[in-house]
Parts: C-alpha cells; structure tokens; sequence
C-alpha cells in the first residue's frame, strides 16, 4: 500500500440546486479518506465538481429566468463555499462546462465515430428528466423510471447510439473476475443481475432543437452529447486525458469512484463499457454508499426534504458534523438522518467520552504535574496499563483494516471504544485519589497513559476533525506537524516533560433544547416512561445502551465444538457480512435446528477466543432455570436489520 498512490473521487453533482447533507457526505467522505493516505504518506489526489449540462439544469435556469451558465455560475459557487467551510482537501475541482473538459469530451466522441463505436439511427422510447436517463424496449413499457419511480416523457426522434451491447458479455467476465471492481459485494449482485437483461445501446445525444444546454458533437453540429457521456469523463479530463500524458498516468485508473446507490448503473454499466471502447484501464473500485433518509424517503432536491449542511455545521461545529456523518452511517447501508440522533452521538462520543477524558487529565496535569507531561515509572506499569494500551493500538490497526476494507465507520467505533476505556481506567486507577495521596510515581503513570491515549486518538480522529484534533494536540503539547499514521501503532512517543497548553473545551455538551422529544426511528415521538427499575438493575442512559449495536443475522451452519458439550461454532450472514460465534446452547439447540434460523446478534462487541476459537459477536437468549430460547424476529427480515 506504502508506494501506491490513491486517487479518490466523488460524483460530480448537478447545479440545478443547493447541496444538501447527501452531497456533504460523500464529499466529506472522499476528503476523509484522501486525508487518511496523505498521512500514511500515499501521494493522494482527490477530485469533486459539478455537472452543468444536461435537461435538469436547463430547466432550472428556465425556472430562474437566467441563462443556463448563470444558473451553473450561481450554483457552483454555493458548491464550493460548502467545501471550504467543511474543510475539504480537493486537489481539484472540475466543472463540466470548462474548456478543459469539453475539449476531452469532443475528441473522445470524434475517435469513438471514427471508430465505428458511435452510429446513427431513430431513436423512440422515453425520458426521466430527474435522473437524466433514457428508456427503450422492455425498460419503456413500465412507464415510470426504473431509478426514481416518475412518469417518463415520450421521446421520438433521430439520434447517435453508443455500441454499448457489444461490451455486455466482457463486461459481465470482467465484474465476475475483478471482485474489488464494485463494491459492496451487494452492489456487485445488482448489477449483475441488471446485466442479465440484454443490454441496449446508449443513447448518447439530444437534438438540438430540443436541448441546446450541452456539449457539441463533433461530426454533427445540430445535436448535443448527453449529460452522462460528457459528465463520467470528468474522472479522466481533470487528471490530463488527452492534454497531459505523464500527469494522466500518473493518477489513473482511479482507486475509488465514491457514488450514492443512485447512480449504481452508470458508474458501473455506461463508464466502463466507455472506457473499454476507449481502451483504458477500469477503475480499482467504485463504491456505492446509501442514502441519507428522513423519514422513509431519500433525502433529496426533489423531494424537497433536505437538511442544510451549512445550518448544522454553524450551530454544532463542523467537525462535530463531520465526525457525525462518518460514524453514523454504516457503509454501504442507509441512514436516517435526526438532529436528535446527532445530539445523542454528539454527547456521547464528543462530549462525554473524549472531552471528558481531555479535561481530567488537563485539569490534573496542571495542578499535580506543573503543567508538564510527566513520565511513566515502569515498575508500576501493570495490567491495567497493559489492558489500555492494547485497546489503545488496537484501535490504531482496526482504523487502518478498516480504512482498506472501507469501513471508516467501524475504524471511528474502534477508536470511541479505546477512548471509553481510557475513562474506565482513570475511573479504576482513580488519579485524583492518587494525587490526594501524594503518590506521585502511580499518578504520573496514570496521566502518561492518558496522556499517550489522547495522542493516538487523536491522530486517529485527525482526518475526520483536523481543526478540533489540532486544538486538542495544541493543547497537549504534541507537535503542531500532522501525525503520521505510523507513529499512532507505536506506543511512548510522547515525551514526558513537555508542557501542557490551555485547557480549552474542545465539545461542549449540548443541552437538550430545541429538539426536545426524544423520537423513535420512524420519527414517531417514543414514549419515555420514568418506571421504577427491578431491584438489582442499574438504570443506564439512553446513550449508553445505543452503544450496544444489535442486528438481526441468519444462521448459515452450525457445527459442535470438538471436546466441548456446550458450545456449538455457528456462522452467521449479518447483513453483507459474514461472522464466527461460539454460543454455550449446545445443550438447547441440535445445530441442525439452527440453520436458516434468524438470530439477533450483539453486533460490535471485541472478537474474543473462547475454547481458542475466535468468537465475532453474541447472540441473544432468553433463559430461565433449565431452559434456554433463542430470541428471533416476529416476521420476515433481511438479516443485518437493527434491533433496538
Ligand atoms: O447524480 N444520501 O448528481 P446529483 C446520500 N451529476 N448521498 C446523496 C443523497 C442522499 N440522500 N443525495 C445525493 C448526479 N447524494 C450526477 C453525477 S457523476 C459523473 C455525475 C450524493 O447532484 C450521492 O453521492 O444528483 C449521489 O450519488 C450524488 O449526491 C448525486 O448527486
Ligand atoms: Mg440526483
């Protein structure tokens, strides 16, 4: 991975409105990843954009009673002020109607007619103007848009057809060797599965007379090219195709195409059928992640239920919006978008549990130590340190598996779950007992594990909020220079005697005060019952148990364990992942009764050996005396669908 560079892009977006949260976290998403190699010193190169041809934006310019270049103008801007002040770190920023990119578009579509890859004929089918797709054939006699669901536009005129059939067959070989091409492996199957319909020809050009909003073909002047044909080659036009070979080379193919599932076909049908008629490498990877819902429904333009990025980000802080879009969603799946969800991960992770861990060893650094970082003493290094560091350099490998397997949000639990641990320890340790005491040499062990705690998290959390990070390092008296990822698996790099800043609070708890009512996850208000507990049971918080994450998972096989009478090694599907768990129901359940069965799992707790068999969760079972139940679902569910 070392020498390798990565090159990481997100779609180029349409200038017919303002971005909305759906836009910031894909954006956010690619910077946080060209972050992550920049600091494991992997020459990065990260692109967004915007898209400015096409019907959409014609028509919101009509409806603006502007030109469309000064529709694309005024949007654009908003685009970008949007990433400035979310921090993002692209390398480039392409806008399809630049000289630039128009000059690649045009020469890419002269070589394909030359080549007899672009012919003439009547064109008769029909239009989704939304999503700026074409229908024919089978796809036509639905009448509504496969992608969005509205009533098509009748089309019927002449126009120039791409010869993408004729790549179906490689195309469907190459997804089928090239497991990586498209990802998640979810995502992978519907293509597939679209591709198992005869594919059609592409529709690659609008007249003139009825869209002037577009690039210009070439070999024909009464027709413009369609938006996806000109907007898929930005990926290439920006990085020197055509104009700059050495640059080119240097940087394709891409290493990530970052897409929302919306545009699942033509990332992964239109662009390499495209490329491979221009003879060029496929992309290592174009991932799709969900989408951001309120409610039910998408959030969207056109839906008109967006959320605007800009307003969170003033009233909670950037970083804290960053960090709560990277840990909320899981990859890949879609998420419900609250701002009751992102005060309860606000408080906790932020607030709570990293603040908190900030400002007890700020507050005891400066009154017990000098204001000085002190040093360990080995001799009272005991298990209890040992336990943190492990936690601690655990978190730095699971970020970095993660990153590679692109599971950013699971790297971010990794990292809040060391941050929690460090606060159980100084909760264990007690420190402040310990300075009363006068127990200088246990004291300062303590606070330097804290200490090298809050330099490894930090570093971690460094790329997700680099402005909140450098402030917290700042305060430490880490070095002002970016970390880099190396130096975060190694623990002891802080150097005792170094000075502490001033104490700052990095997240201020947010008071539950406008949004009030606590809601369920279908928006419905929950009722929230102040019952007394059954003696013997501690009340938690809310946030606490929201840690637990428990899914739903369909048991594949089951075996007994050899030597063992209780414990029976089951696999498991929990969504679009696979998992070992050893469960003690041996004596309750033949494993045979169990496969196909849906289970409930406890989804995030650390992988544990038991009988040195490696165990990657917990079911859950109700039991009394001799008897012991699995608990199921009431009901058909995929599995991986949360349960709380
Ligand atoms: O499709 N949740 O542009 P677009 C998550 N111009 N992500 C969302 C989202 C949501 N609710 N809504 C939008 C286009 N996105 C074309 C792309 S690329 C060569 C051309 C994000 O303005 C997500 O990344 O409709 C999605 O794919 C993209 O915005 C669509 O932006
Ligand atoms: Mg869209």
């Amino acid at each position: 991975m070392q020498n390798k560079k990565f090159y990481v892009t997100t779609p180029i977006y349409y200038v017919n409105a303002a971005p909305h949260i759906g836009h910031a976290y894909t954006t956010i998403l690619a910077d946080v990843l060209a972050r992550y190699h920049r600091l494991r010193g992997v020459p990065t190169f990260f692109l967004t954009g915007t898209d400015e041809h096409g019907q959409k934006v014609q028509r919101a310019a009509e409806k603006g009673a502007m030109t469309p270049q000064q529709q694309a103008d005024q949007t654009v801007g908003r685009f970008q002020a949007l990433w400035k002040k979310l921090d993002i770190t692209h390398d480039d920023f392409i806008r399809t109607t630049e000289t630039r990119h128009v000059r690649v578009v045009q020469q890419i579509l002269q070589t394909l007619f030359d080549h007899g890859e672009i012919y003439r004929a009547e064109y008769d089918g029909g239009y989704c103007v939304p999503c700026e797709r074409f229908y024919t054939g089978r796809e036509l006699e639905a009448g509504t848009c496969r992608e969005c669901g509205r009533a098509l536009e009748p089309i019927r005129e002449s126009n120039y057809f791409f010869r993408m059939s004729a790549y179906q067959a490689w195309l469907i070989d190459y997804i089928h060797e090239h497991p990586k091409f498209i990802q998640p492996d979810f995502r992978r199957n519907e293509t597939l599965g679209f591709l198992q319909q005869p594919l059609n020809d592409l529709c690659i050009s609008r007249p003139k007379s009825r869209l002037s909003w577009g690039i210009e073909l070439p070999f024909d002047h009464d027709f413009v090219t369609y938006v996806w044909f000109d907007a898929l080659v930005n990926y290439i036009s920006a990085i020197g195709y055509l104009a700059d070979d050495q640059r080119f080379q240097r940087w394709w193919p891409a290493s990530y195409h970052l897409i929302g599932k919306d545009i699942l076909t033509t990332h992964t049908v239109y662009w390499p059928t495209m490329l491979k008629a221009m003879n060029l490498p496929m992309p290592e990877t174009i991932f799709a992640h969900g989408w951001w819902l309120v409610g039910d429904s998408k959030m969207s333009k056109s839906a008109g239920n967006v959320v605007n990025p800009i307003e969170l980000a003033d009233r909670y802080g950037v970083d804290a919006f960053r960090y709560f879009l990277m840990s909320e969603m899981t990859l890949g799946q879609d998420c419900n978008f609250s701002e009751e969800a992102f005060i309860r991960r606000y408080n906790a992770d932020l607030a709570n549990d990293l603040g908190n861990l900030l400002s007890r060893v700020m507050k005891l650094v400066t009154s017990h130590c000098g204001g000085k970082i002190p040093a360990a003493t080995a001799e009272i290094v005991g298990a209890d340190e040992q336990q943190l560091r492990q936690a601690v350099l655990n978190a730095a490998t699971r970020m970095e598996e993660c990153l590679d397997q692109m599971r950013l949000d699971l790297g971010l639990t990794a990292v809040a779950s060391a941050v929690r641990e460090a606060n159980r320890y100084l909760e264990k340790r007690q420190p402040w007992t310990l300075a009363k005491q006068a127990e200088h040499g246990a004291l300062n062990t303590v606070l330097y594990h804290a200490v090298e705690t809050l330099r490894i998290v930090s570093g971690l959390l460094y790329p997700v909020m680099p402005t909140k990070m450098r402030e917290l390092r700042q305060v430490l008296g880490l070095s002002a220079t970016e970390p880099s990822l190396d130096q975060l698996k190694i623990w002891g790099k802080t150097v005792p005697g170094t000075p502490v800043g001033a104490m700052v609070s990095l997240f201020p708890r947010i008071q539950a005060g406008a949004p009030t009512q606590a809601t369920t996850a279908t928006g419905q208000p929950a009722a929230l019952p102040q019952a007394t507990p059954p003696t013997g049971v501690t009340l938690v918080e809310y946030a606490d148990f929201a840690k637990i994450s428990l899914r739903t998972a369909t048991v594949l096989a089951a075996e007994k364990i050899e030597g063992t009478d209780k414990l029976l090694r089951l696999q498991v599907q929990c969504g679009e992942e696979k998992r070992q768990i050893v469960a003690g129901i041996a004596l309750y359940y033949k494993p045979e009764e169990l496969v196909d069965k849906t289970v409930v799992v406890v989804a995030n707790l650390k992988p544990a050996k038991i009988r040195g068999v490696e165990s990657q969760g917990m079911l859950l079972a109700a039991s009394a005396e001799n008897q012991l139940r699995l608990i199921t679902v009431d009901g058909v569910l995929p599995s991986g669908a949360v349960v709380k």
